[in-house]
């Protein structure tokens, strides 16, 4: 039901199915990614990443007009972010490594904004705090493998006087009544709140600013952020350049199978230091089965795959959808029980956090080549 459902950029609640995100995105104003949309993609990037195959990126703005643009051989940037709040878990991770597939695919720039001045206005953070999420969870994202010189890290607090005078330009353009509108503001809220949207929004249009010429962006995020974007895409073109387009996901649901994987319940998601036994542990005792009762039953009417916290993590994360089809075959049937299907999505998960445990300290010694410089366009 959507009227028990609440989604802003700092708030989530409620258990979302998939006709609750398709209109959610329609009353936004984003365009649910069809069948057709999904063969146009194909078509540039040869396979379809599990994450659009199984609609966890669903929805979109403009991303049409921009595989055309692009077909006619404008390229594009990409840009996303991370707001360093706390210790990132799998949920967090999702479009990062769907961004990460789209730089391969497209072999193009890809800007992170680390906004660590939203964490500060919106969540009760110090410096300190700040400037360890900002440090860890920069490690963690980067550690996904990203074209090092094509990827460019720009933390809100360290590149402030750049981000400042464009995120005038946008602000002068927004006034209260519409942020109130959009985000639910008070009068009470503070009027950095007022003003974050305005920095959220440069990273969209920068190279354009920096190169004095258009250059089209894409920007991949979980739909909690279109508010955001939706005001940036009305305020971009009064200032001259053009609207980016967007692909947009669903979130990652809580281990227990409503909601969606919260940094507030440790044990709701899988976090990324979690290792081999935590996360087999956190999938034995919390994740939603969609299995029997009993070994027994199970072996005799099968499962609900389709329900199944672990089966739906693990066709995620599995590049191969004939193995996903076998998979959800066997599950269905009963030859696979739910503890099986548990531990072998535990094995999974816990191979991706080990592949990005092993990455880390290279990344680590070639930290300064990621940050953000205009002087590199
Ligand atoms: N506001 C986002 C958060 O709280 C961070 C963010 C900044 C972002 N720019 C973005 C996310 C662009 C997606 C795309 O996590």
């Amino acid at each position: 039901m959507v009227d028990d459902v609440s989604i802003t950029p700092w708030e989530v609640s409620g258990s979302l199915g998939d006709t609750d995100y398709s209109r959610i995105a329609t009353e936004f104003g984003a365009k649910v990614i069809d069948a057709g949309l999904k063969k146009r993609i194909s078509e540039f990037t040869g396979d379809l990443h599990p994450f659009l195959l199984y609609d966890v990126f669903y929805a979109h703005r403009d991303l049409d007009l921009l595989l055309d643009a692009y077909s006619r051989g404008e390229s594009f940037y990409l840009y996303t972010g991370r707001g360093p709040s706390g210790k990132m878990h799998l949920g967090h991770l999702l479009p990062f490594m769907f961004t990460r597939w789209l730089q391969e695919k497209f072999n193009v720039d890809l800007i992170i904004q680390i906004t660590d001045d939203e964490k500060f206005l919106f969540r009760d953070l110090g410096r300190d705090d700040l400037e360890k999420y900002t440090n860890e969870n920069v490690l963690d994202i980067l550690s996904l493998g990203f074209i090092p010189e094509k990827t460019h890290i720009l933390i809100d607090s360290r590149n402030s006087g750049l981000l400042y005078n464009n995120a005038i330009k946008v602000a002068r353009h927004i006034n209260v009544s519409l942020a109130k509108a959009v985000f639910g503001f008070s009068d009470s809220d503070n009027v950095g709140k007022y003003f974050f949207t305005s920095i959220q929004a440069v990273p969209s249009f920068i190279l354009s600013e920096i190169k004095g010429k258009s250059v089209r962006c894409l920007i991949p995020y979980a739909i909690d952020q279109d508010p955001h974007f939706k005001v940036a895409r009305d305020v971009i073109p009064k200032i001259g350049w053009q609207k980016p387009s967007s692909i947009i996901s669903k979130f990652i649901p809580s281990l227990k199978g409503t909601g969606k994987m919260s940094s507030s319940d440790e044990n709701s998601g899988i976090y990324l230091d979690d290792d081999r036994r935590t996360v087999r542990r956190k999938l034995m005792k919390y994740a939603f089965s969609g299995g029997r009762d009993t070994a027994e039953e199970q072996r005799k009417f099968g499962a609900n795959p389709d329900i199944d916290f672990a089966f739906n993590v693990f066709r995620l994360l599995e590049q191969n959808p004939s193995v996903v089809g076998k998979v959800y075959e066997e599950y269905k049937t009963g030859k696979i029980l739910s503890g099986e299907m548990k531990a072998m999505t535990a094995d999974r998960i816990s191979d991706l956090l080990e592949e990005l445990m092993a990455r880390r300290d290279d990344v680590r010694n070639h930290i300064g080549e990621y940050m953000f410089d205009p002087e590199k366009f």
